[in-house]
C-alpha cells in the first residue's frame, strides 16, 4: 500500500454546486441510488464499525455512476458551444441540437462512452465512440444500441483518446467529450468530474440517515482519476476530512506508479476483467488532488476482484469487476495498513460500488 500521512491535513476548496443536483433530477429515470449495509460480521473481521456500499448499479437506467459526469459534462459543452446558460431546459436544447447536428466524440474502456452516447441520443446528437482493441463485443452492442458509432482502435485506451481527439476536428460540428484532461482540453473533464459531485451528496445525506453520522474512510476505485479527483475534492472540504482510499488493477496502477514517483507517470496496461480501470495516464486535471488529498493507493488482482464479486454476490449484492475492486482493497490492507489509516472498531467505511454485474440485459430505452 502507499500512504500519504500528509493528505490527512490537505484541504481542498471545494464547495457543492446545487445546480448540478437540480440539473440531475431533471433527466429521465432520475433517483438516488442505494447505500447499502454490509452485515455486521463482515465489518467485524475487518476490524471496522460499518461497511457502506453505494451501488451505482442502476443510475439513469444505465448500470454505471458514469452518466453523472457525462450528462453534466455534455450539457456544459453544448450550452457553452451555444453561447446559452446550462441551466436552459433541455427541450430547449434538443432544439438547437437539432439545428446546429453535433457529433460528440469520446474515447472510453465501456461505460464512459455509453454514457456520452445516451446523453448524444437524450440531446439528439451523433456519437462517434473510439474503444480499445481489447473491448468484448458485447460491450461494443451496448454502445451501438445508443445508436452510436463504434469505431475499433489498433491500440489501447490511450490511442482511442488521441483518435476521437482527431475525430472531433475533422467532423463537421464535432465535440470532444472525454472524462480525462491533458495540457490545452482541461475545461470540460472538469465539467464531468463536477457532474459526479452528486453521488457525494446522496452519499452524505444517507450516512446521516442510515448511521446518523459522516464517514471516516471512502474507497474509490480509478481509471484515469475523475472519480477519485471528485471524491478527494468534497471529502477533503469536510471538517474532520474523511481519509481517501484509492484501488487500481495490477496491471494498471497508473495512478499508485505516479505517487510513488512523485510525478504523473504513464504506464503500459494490459488485459483486466476490471475494463473501466484500465488506463495507463492519470488525468492532468485530477493529478494536483490526487498527490496531495489520497491517504493511500492500493491495487488488486483480477482474482481478488472476482473473490469479492462472489461475496457481494452471496449477500445478494450484484457487482461488477470494477464495482467490487473497491471490497477487495478493504480486504487486501492489512491489519497493519488499517492502523494507519486510523480505522477502529467504530470507523463507517463507503465503498463506491461503481458498476453493476457484466452481461446485464441490454438496456434498449
Ligand atoms: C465502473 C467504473 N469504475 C471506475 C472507473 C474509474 O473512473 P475514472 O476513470 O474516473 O478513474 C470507471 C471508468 O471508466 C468505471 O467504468
Amino acid at each position: 500500500m502507499y500512504h500519504n500521512p500528509s493528505a490527512q491535513l490537505w484541504k481542498s476548496k471545494y464547495t457543492i454546486i446545487p445546480s448540478i443536483l437540480q440539473f440531475h433530477k431533471t433527466l429521465p429515470d432520475y433517483g438516488k441510488t442505494p447505500l447499502l449495509k454490509l452485515p455486521a460480521k463482515s465489518a467485524e473481521q475487518l476490524g471496522v464499525g460499518t461497511i457502506l456500499l453505494k451501488d451505482e448499479s442502476h443510475r439513469f437506467a444505465l448500470p454505471s455512476y458514469k452518466i453523472l459526469g457525462a450528462s453534466w459534462g455534455c450539457i456544459y459543452t453544448v450550452t457553452h458551444s451555444l453561447g446559452i446558460p446550462p441551466t436552459t431546459s433541455l427541450s430547449e436544447v434538443k432544439q438547437l441540437v437539432a439545428v446546429v447536428q453535433y457529433t460528440f466524440c469520446t474515447a472510453t474502456d465501456g461505460n464512459w462512452g455509453r454514457a456520452v452516447a445516451r446523453m448524444a441520443k437524450i440531446l439528439g446528437a451523433n456519437a462517434l465512440i473510439y474503444v480499445p482493441k481489447v473491448m468484448v463485443e458485447a460491450t461494443k452492442q451496448k454502445i451501438r444500441h445508443e445508436r452510436a458509432q463504434v469505431v475499433v482502435v489498433d491500440g489501447d485506451y490511450d490511442m482511442a483518446v488521441k483518435e476521437a481527439e482527431r475525430a472531433a476536428v475533422t467532423q463537421p460540428a464535432g465535440l470532444l467529450i472525454e472524462d480525462t484532461a491533458w495540457p490545452g482540453y482541461e475545461q470540460i473533464p472538469q465539467w464531468v468530474v463536477d457532474g459526479y459531485s452528486t453521488m457525494m451528496v446522496e452519499i452524505d445525506e444517507q450516512c446521516q440517515e442510515l448511521i446518523g453520522r459522516s464517514l471516516d474512510l471512502i474507497i474509490c476505485p480509478v481509471g484515469v482519476g475523475s472519480l477519485a479527483q471528485a471524491v478527494v475534492a468534497h471529502y477533503k472540504s469536510q471538517d474532520p476530512p474523511c481519509t481517501v482510499m484509492t484501488v487500481e488493477p495490477d496491471t494498471a496502477a497508473c495512478l499508485k506508479t505516479s505517487l510513488e514517483t512523485g510525478q504523473m507517470t504513464s504506464i503500459p496496461t494490459g488485459n483486466t476483467t476490471m475494463c473501466g480501470m484500465n488506463c495507463g495516464t492519470v488525468s492532468m486535471t485530477a493529478w494536483p488532488f490526487l498527490r496531495d488529498g489520497v491517504d493511500a493507493s492500493i491495487t488488486v488482482t483480477d482474482d481478488e476482484s472476482a473473490k469479492a464479486q462472489e461475496m457481494l454476490n452471496d449477500i445478494e449484492i450484484r457487482m461488477g469487476p470494477c464495482g467490487a475492486a473497491t471490497l477487495a482493497a478493504l480486504l487486501g490492507a492489512s491489519e497493519e495498513e488499517r492502523e494507519k489509516l486510523h480505522l477502529n472498531r467504530d470507523s463507517l467505511v463507503v465503498l463506491l460500488g461503481t458498476e453493476g454485474p457484466r452481461g446485464e440485459a441490454l438496456d434498449m430505452s
